[in-house]
């Protein structure tokens, strides 16, 4: 079976039964074990056409598309040197019971998947690291790994590009949707730097939550914007992409906002921005480059090591911060999904699906 979801209408969903074709030469099926879903998984099908997200797992269906999701998979038929029956991989996955790719060659543990329709997509999303020779996998925190894993990269790297920039001289961090897993973990690494003072807006329903992190310097919901200091220089990352909350922090802060970092789109249904705010204009945050760019720096190894080290150091707090509520089946899925997209999510829930 596979779960599409509207495009445009993420909140309606619906599963089909797909012709399963034999393996072509040097594919492999995967049988889909754990995913997570979160906001993050929402953002890809709101922009699922500009940032060509379902180009991934073509549906076959006009007006629908394959959300990808972050997980566990095992190889159930193999004709591909690559990777053998029974090993387990983590990486991109659609909502469906199986899936197949066509690995190019196994090196360090890992493979990319070659199928035409995924070429010139992010290598991020293309790569297929088997449990066996994966420094990040341990058995007993598969939960944390499918929630955080994509995540805690992205937060890794916020805090390691504004903290390389010398903060553009602010003194202050701005989240929006302080709640979101990528936004507190992100201002856990800055307040433990100690440099700079970490401020987060969020809905007066989860203020109490992201409080209660004690990440964040102070909390605000998004009402009590134009009552901050807009004097004080800062740099705004944007996690929700609302262009109402956008716009209130850029007229608040003005010529002091040094940098605005457009992260994400949790508030998907939101107003766009229709005209440039005010201050200067947002800077677009794609994990995928930055990891590219790092990768340059640092070498892959090197690469490797740093975020491994911030990983083990987080996952502690990934447990603390997080209720794992588990489903079981597609159809729980598109519940989860459905209500995600609606905005019915609590942000101390990590919603994990087991497919068995
Ligand atoms: N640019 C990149 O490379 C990159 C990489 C990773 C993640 N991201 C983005 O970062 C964002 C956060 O993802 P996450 O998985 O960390 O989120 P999450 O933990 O699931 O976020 C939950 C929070 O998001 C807000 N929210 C969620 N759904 C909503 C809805 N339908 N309507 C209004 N608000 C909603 C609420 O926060 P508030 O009440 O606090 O607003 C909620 O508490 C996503 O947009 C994701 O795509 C971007």
């Amino acid at each position: 079976m596979d779960l599409l979801v509207k495009k445009g209408a993420l909140a309606q969903t619906k599963l089909v039964a797909p012709a399963q074709p034999p393996l072509g030469k040097g594919e492999v099926r995967l049988k889909v074990d754990l995913f997570s879903l979160t906001a993050n998984n929402v953002t890809y099908g709101a922009a699922g056409d500009f940032l060509k997200y379902w180009q991934f797992y073509p549906s076959g269906e006009e007006g629908w598309g394959r959300v990808p999701v972050w997980g566990f998979a095992t190889v159930t038929e193999s004709t591909s040197a690559a990777a053998n029956v029974g090993e387990r991989v983590y990486g991109y996955l659609p909502m469906s019971d199986t899936f197949v790719v066509k690995p190019g060659e196994k090196k360090n543990g890992a493979f990319a998947d070659h199928s035409a329709h995924r070429q010139g997509l992010a290598p991020v999303y293309n790569n297929y690291v088997l449990n066996a020779g994966d420094a990040l996998y341990a058995k007993d925190t598969e939960a944390m790994q499918v929630l955080f894993r994509p995540l805690f990269t992205t937060s890794f790297l916020i805090d390691d590009f504004l903290a390389d920039a010398g903060f553009f001289g602010a003194s202050q961090v701005i989240f929006s949707s302080a709640s979101a897993k990528t936004s507190y973990a992100a201002a856990q690494l800055l307040k433990a730097r100690g440099d700079v003072k970490v401020v987060g807006l969020t809905s007066t329903s989860n203020v109490a939550f992201t409080k209660g992190l004690g990440f964040y310097d102070d909390v605000l919901p998004y009402e009590a914007i134009g009552g901050m200091d807009g004097s004080a220089p800062s740099v705004f990352v944007d996690i929700a992409g609302n262009a109402g909350v956008r716009t209130a922090v850029h007229a608040k802060f003005g010529d002091s906002l040094k940098y605005s970092c457009a992260v994400g789109a949790t508030h998907w249904d939101a107003p766009r921005q229709d005209q440039m705010p005010a201050g200067p204009a947002p800077k677009m945050f794609f994990a995928p480059d930055v990891v590219k760019k790092r990768i340059g720096d640092w070498g892959p190894a090197g690469f490797g090591q740093k975020v491994g080290a911030a990983w083990a150091a987080f996952l502690p707090t990934a447990a603390r911060t997080t209720h794992v509520v588990e489903s079981v089946g597609l159809e729980a899925a598109s519940r989860v999904f459905a209500d995600l997209a609606s905005g019915l999510g609590d942000p101390k829930d990590g919603h994990v699906v087991r497919l068995d």
